[in-house]
């Protein structure tokens, strides 16, 4: 059950002013329009972005209902201005066969809030030992397109070699989590001058970008297509954009917490600070800004990591690593790298929408806001400040590392699938939402 909605007056990233008409789930007028609709929605001062992308969102479902649900962590998307998000694998059981990733699917279509792309795993178990059913995944009813066993890294070279060679087959990816185990072993924190004087075991910044560098050459050795998590680190920026001038087929994402936020914070010992891979230096975080804006780092990507108040509120070594991310991103991505001039809004309609599309292989979602495109944007108010706190989070987890502070931008409206998820910065209904899906899922 879609809508009709005329947008008046949004302002595009490239910043013409525009009518847009909402029909039948996809976009059907841009310019001045003149039809009326059964809702329409002022944008005078508004930006229109097309919806953003998610790929990695951990929602927790099945098994750790307590942290999130499917449908928790859709409503968090959407206040975010998200319309699709991926959901990462290290659920209970691990989605590693076609029935879980099925099951993750319908979940998502069943809350309507947001497009739920299931991740699978890469390996069984996310074990390390033996690959996954990644062909059934691949074939069954939630299409699976990404494999990772994220929060664990494929530390043995000839699985992550079989696995790249297995996706090649069908065009999927392998999206990796970096991080040496070895020499991380205990790790509770970015290794360097403060993590001996705060007296926490390192995270060295080699563990990460020995993985890349293995990789990298592996994808090029099978002629495979790898993704990079949650890069970190100025070498890892380097590693990559070697890569890429030798033609491999590599992209990456950047968290909205790595480019903001230093290991600095960790001298407090609160653990919402506490992330894996760690906050890193201030060098750190000026050169995976600088890797966005120059192409090397190819998409923002949250993370988002719900915990419950008791994993976090522990001392800072019993503390669980993660945060929470879709609430605060895009306006996070607009303090980092919009406000410092180093992006404009076209890069972030880019970085945070277009290009996940591509990677996730979502049809038609990564063009953008075009005649003829499905109805998934946001609408944006880049003007507004709000000073960020629980009241603004929608999902389980309240491990924001942004609690108190004051942070630019406000999500205005939520378009996805031809309906307004979310309207005057407040979520539609769960009802009224599933209504809209149910009609969508079944003609
Ligand atoms: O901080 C993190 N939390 N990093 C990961 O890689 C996994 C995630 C989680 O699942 O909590």
């Amino acid at each position: 059950m879609t809508e009709t909605i005329l947008v008046r007056s949004a302002r595009l990233a490239d910043g013409t002013s525009v009518d847009i008409l909402v029909k039948d789930g996809v976009i059907a007028e841009l310019g001045a329009v003149t039809a009326s609709a059964e809702r329409v929605i002022d944008a005078a001062g508004l930006l229109a972005l097309p919806g953003l992308i998610d790929l990695h969102t951990h929602l927790r479902e099945p098994g750790f209902e307590q942290s999130e649900t499917v449908l928790t962590g859709s409503r968090a998307a959407a206040i975010g201005g998200f319309t699709a998000v991926h959901a990462m694998a290290n659920t209970s059981p691990v989605s590693d066969t076609a029935g879980v990733v099925e099951q993750v699917k319908s979940l998502g279509d069943a809350a309507g809030y947001v497009t739920v792309r299931p991740i699978g795993a890469v390996t069984v178990g996310l074990e390390g030992a033996q690959l996954a059913e990644i062909g059934a995944m691949a074939n069954s009813r939630a299409k699976v397109r990404v494999f990772s066993d994220d929060g664990k890294c494929v530390s043995d070279a000839l699985l992550m070699r079989r696995a790249l060679e297995y996706v090649a087959t069908f065009g999927g990816v392998i999206a990796q989590h970096s991080q040496e185990p070895r020499l991380t072993e205990g790790a509770q924190m970015n290794e360097g001058t403060l993590s001996g004087q705060l007296g926490l075991a390192g995270w060295p910044a080699v563990a990460e970008e020995a993985i890349i560098a293995r990789d990298v050459l592996l994808a090029q050795h099978v002629g495979a297509r790898l993704h990079v998590c949650h890069l970190s680190t100025a070498g890892s920026v380097e590693v990559v954009r070697w890569a890429k001038a030798r033609g491999i087929d590599v992209t990456a994402e950047v968290t909205p917490h790595h480019l903001l936020l230093t290991e600095q914070l960790v001298g407090g010992y609160d653990s919402r600070y506490k992330v894996n891979p760690p906050l890193r230096r201030d060098e750190d975080v000026q050169a995976v800004r600088a890797g966005l804006a120059d192409g090397t780092i190819d998409i923002v990507a949250t993370d988002h990591a719900p915990h419950p108040v008791e994993a976090k509120e522990c001392e800072w070594e019993a503390a669980a690593f993660g945060m929470v991310g879709l609430e605060s991103a895009l306006s996070v991505v607009q303090a980092s790298v919009v406000d410092t001039g180093m992006l404009d809004w076209a890069d972030v309609a880019r970085v945070f929408s277009r290009v996940p599309a591509r990677i996730g292989q979502l049809a038609g979602y990564d063009r953008g806001i075009a005649v003829g495109a499905p109805a998934e944007f946001t609408l944006y108010n880049p003007d507004a400040s709000r000073v960020f706190d629980t009241g603004q989070l929608r999902g389980k987890g309240v491990n924001s590392p942004y609690l108190s502070t004051t942070l630019p931008g406000q999500v205005v409206a939520t378009i996805h699938g031809g309906y307004a998820t979310v309207l005057d910065g407040e979520l539609i209904d769960v009802e009224t939402i599933a209504r809209h899906a149910g009609a969508a899922n079944h003609g």
